[in-house]
């Protein structure tokens, strides 16, 4: 695949897209971009400086003083804020509850817009996130909506804090999910929502091998 590509994988929690997305830029040998750490990074800076997560002008403030660095190493990404590895620090329960708030105000979604559009410009990148493929990159020459159930996506969540030995609460994490799809896929500015040219995949039943393999093939198809 010689021309360069674009592909973005949105779609709700616990979908699969940032593993998929991973995968699929590992073995394509791409960039891999993961917007949602990005809102994740700034959500956990607000609450370390006790920011009034309301307040769009003190939010923007703070991200206009930050970096944000995603670094690619042979353990995965890490997430930087301003030289400190917040990479564990980004997934708590805390952040998960109040991401989507922080990702609600138009002024903060144009400025991490505008730093994305930047990583992905020039280089074949794989980029999951909410808004990717009908806002970030309106022109991605792939685009994949990535969906499953809610029971299956809480089920995946609550199988991966098992794993890391975390107590978890399956209909907690249900609940969780259906208030963050909820407020991602009805707030005014860039919604999560299908592009009326994406791909629509249901992970319902499918492997990580099996999405990641569907999502290369239409890569593929597009490239040739
Ligand atoms: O991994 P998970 O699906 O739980 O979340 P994430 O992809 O890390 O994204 C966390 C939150 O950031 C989402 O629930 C959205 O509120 C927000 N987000 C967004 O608004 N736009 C994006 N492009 C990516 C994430
Ligand atoms: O990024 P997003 O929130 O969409 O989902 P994720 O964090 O990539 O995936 C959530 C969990 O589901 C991970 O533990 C994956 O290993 C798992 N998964 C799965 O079991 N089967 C799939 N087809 C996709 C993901």
């Amino acid at each position: 695949m010689n021309n360069l590509m674009n592909i973005a994988i949105d779609g709700p929690a616990g979908a699969g897209k940032s593993t998929v997305a991973k995968l699929v830029a590992e073995r394509l040998s791409y960039l891999y971009i993961d917007t949602g750490a990005m809102y994740r990074a700034l959500t956990y800076a607000a609450l370390e400086k006790n920011v009034n997560l309301e307040d769009e002008d003190a939010l923007d403030q703070l991200l206009e003083g930050i970096d944000i660095d995603l670094k690619h190493t042979k353990n995965g990404v890490l997430v930087y804020v301003n030289k400190a590895d917040v990479t564990e620090l980004i997934r708590t329960d805390d952040v998960n509850k109040h991401v989507s708030l922080v990702a609600s105000h138009p002024s903060v979604r144009i400025e991490m817009v505008e730093r994305q559009r930047t990583l992905a410009k020039g280089t074949d990148a794989v980029l999951d996130g909410r808004d990717i493929g009908t806002y970030v990159l309106p022109d991605a020459e792939l685009k994949v909506f990535l969906t499953a159930s809610v029971e299956e996506r809480a089920r995946r969540r609550h199988e991966e804090q098992v794993k890391k030995g975390l107590p978890s609460n399956f209909e907690e994490l249900k609940k969780d999910i259906a208030r963050r799809d909820e407020l991602d896929s009805t707030r005014e500015f860039a919604p999560l929502k299908k592009a009326n040219d994406a791909v629509e995949i249901d992970s319902t039943s499918m492997s990580i091998e099996e999405v990641a393999a569907s999502i290369i093939n239409l890569a593929k198809e597009r490239a040739s």
